[in-house]
């Protein structure tokens, strides 16, 4: 029984939960998985899976990315930074509604398959079905040898280790990586993102991972924010535009860890209802990084607070306008707009794994869940 004990802790490396170790592992994992691709130097990336099928993705009339759970939200991640930087149509689908709804799909449409485990059951029924209508199905999945890396014609392996958590965090980030990278690829083979922006790109993605361990440094921040929300019944998370699938992460990991619910909005969407939820009882978690439309989100900050809200704030360093109006405040690193989801997920993971933890919430195997879900 020791042993076994022992032999836990070893494989924790020391941290008390999988999930808290994975969280950590990130800077590492992204450096993995974009080795030997992003050549920032040479201003080049190298991707095998897509060099071989570069003109056959290039031309697609569409992209459809399919997906579950947090495989899903890396994809809407992913239909921002493809469209923003490869102009090519993108749309993302549950990979469950995807495969009953008996989608239009042609031979010029590319797919592209997100999943961790590369064993979900609905997201292989949604690439035969792609492959059957004669799509070009390219695979990104963390597990070597599974299934789904063993059912896509093309893909790239995400790098992150096996990821033992239920709760995925490291095979986000790295998702997000690989389809950077590829989406970077692309619109420089079409002349879609100029070569000076495509090399000042590079160099963004190079500074991630250092920007993520200073980023895992405001974990005492993290916690007492947690402290103070753990007995909440209810959260909202709110984002715009590339932080807009981070809010429904973020919501994600609470519900499946916690058990508290949460919902992930995109902020402009409170005025169309669920303001009508926000009272003194409700915490909600505002990204709202200095990039895009950082006024209107500013706004939504202030519609919330006249209603008493709380808000808890993921904000650029150096922040002040926000500072002035959130109940609290988390500082990331500043970088390139389509870079922030590597950098807001991060606090976002960790305000749910310790809130769980307080809570006495099995965090590594939460109820009712499993890692892989081969069942549909
Ligand atoms: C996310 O934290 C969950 N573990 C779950 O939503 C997961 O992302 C989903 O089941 C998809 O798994 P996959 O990436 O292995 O296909």
């Amino acid at each position: 029984q020791q042993l076994q004990l022992n032999l836990e802790q070893i494989e924790k490396g020391g941290y008390d939960h999988f999930m808290l170790k994975e969280i950590y592992e990130q800077p590492n994992a992204i450096r993995d998985t974009y080795r030997g691709r992003l050549l920032a130097n040479k201003g080049i990336i190298k991707m095998a899976g897509v060099d071989d099928n570069l003109d056959r993705i290039a031309k697609a009339n569409r992209i459809l990315i399919v997906g579950c759970g947090t495989s899903w939200h890396a994809g809407l991640v992913a239909e921002y930074i493809f469209e923003d930087m490869a102009r090519i149509p993108v749309e993302v689908e549950y990979a469950s509604e995807f495969r009953y709804r008996n989608p239009v799909i042609t031979e010029n449409d590319v797919v592209i398959a997100i999943s961790q485990s590369g064993e979900t059951a609905d997201t292989m029924a949604a690439i035969k079905l792609a492959k059957e209508k004669g799509a070009f199905v390219f695979g990104v999945c963390n597990v070597v040898g599974s299934s789904i890396s063993r059912e896509t014609m093309a893909g790239a392996y995400t790098h992150a280790g096996p990821e033992i958590g239920v709760a995925s965090t490291k095979a986000f980030t790295t998702q997000i990586t690989v389809l950077t990278l590829m989406a970077l690829k692309l619109g420089k083979y079409k002349g879609t993102i100029s070569d000076s922006d495509f090399r000042v790109h590079l160099q963004a993605l190079e500074a991630i991972p250092q920007k993520v361990e200073k980023l895992l440094q405001s974990d005492k921040v993290i916690k007492e924010i947690a402290e103070t929300y753990k007995n909440t019944r209810n959260c909202i998370y709110l984002g715009r535009g590339y932080n807009f699938p981070v809010a429904l992460e973020g919501a994600l990991k609470l519900k499946e860890i916690s058990y508290i619910h949460a919902e992930g909005y995109p902020a402009a969407e409170m005025k169309h209802g669920p303001i009508a939820l926000i009272d003194e009882e409700m915490p909600v978690v505002v990204i709202a990084v200095r990039k895009g439309h950082y006024e209107k989100v500013v706004s939504n900050i202030q519609e919330i607070k006249s209603r008493k809200g709380k808000i808890i704030s993921v904000v650029t360093e150096g922040d002040v306008e926000v500072k002035e109006l959130a109940d609290h405040v988390i500082e990331i690193p500043e970088t390139i707009e389509s870079f922030t989801p590597l950098l807001t997920t991060i606090p976002l993971q960790l305000l749910s794994y310790h809130i769980a933890v307080m809570l006495g919430k099995n965090v590594d195997q939460p109820r009712n869940l499993a890692k892989s879900v081969t069942v549909e």
